[in-house]
């Protein structure tokens, strides 16, 4: 039988490693932003809605509410990886505060520069998150 001791030092050595990994692989930013997101939360009745599902089977959902053209408060979901946790929280920190017009030039390419880029096999997580960003925009357009 395992003694709580080793399973213990086990648990540490697993953590450490994917640490490890986490750091070989992901920017401090990324790294940050996943480890404590900002914005990760859900809006109660928010002005418009934008979730999708993307191509890996993630989904993220971001909230708004815009007052005089300007975004007064957004809140994001997502059941995906660590990195769609990290773009949701950075993505929603360049939102923040911003006029619409200033948040429609948002890129998925901005995005991934301001979290000094992801692994080539992350990039898509970019693209979920802004584009759930424009789905959100397109709705509040047509109100
Ligand atoms: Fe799907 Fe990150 S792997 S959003």
């Amino acid at each position: 039988m395992i003694k709580d001791k080793d399973f213990n030092k086990m648990v540490n050595d697993i953590q450490k490693k994917i640490e490890h990994y986490e750091e070989t692989d992901f920017s401090k930013k990324v790294i940050d932003e996943y480890r404590n997101p900002n914005n990760f939360y859900a809006i109660e009745n928010p002005d418009v809605t934008g979730e999708i599902k993307g191509p890996c089977g993630d989904t993220m959902k971001i909230m708004l509410n815009v007052e005089n053209d300007i975004v007064v408060d957004i809140g994001f979901l997502t059941d995906g990886c660590c990195t769609s946790i990290a773009c949701g929280s950075m993505l929603t920190k360049m939102v923040q505060g911003k006029t619409l017009k200033e948040v429609s030039i948002i890129t998925s390419e901005k995005l991934n520069d301001a979290l000094d880029g992801l692994p080539e096999n992350h990039v898509h997580c970019t693209v979920l998150a802004v584009n759930t960003l424009k789905k959100a925009l397109n709705k509040f357009d047509r109100r």
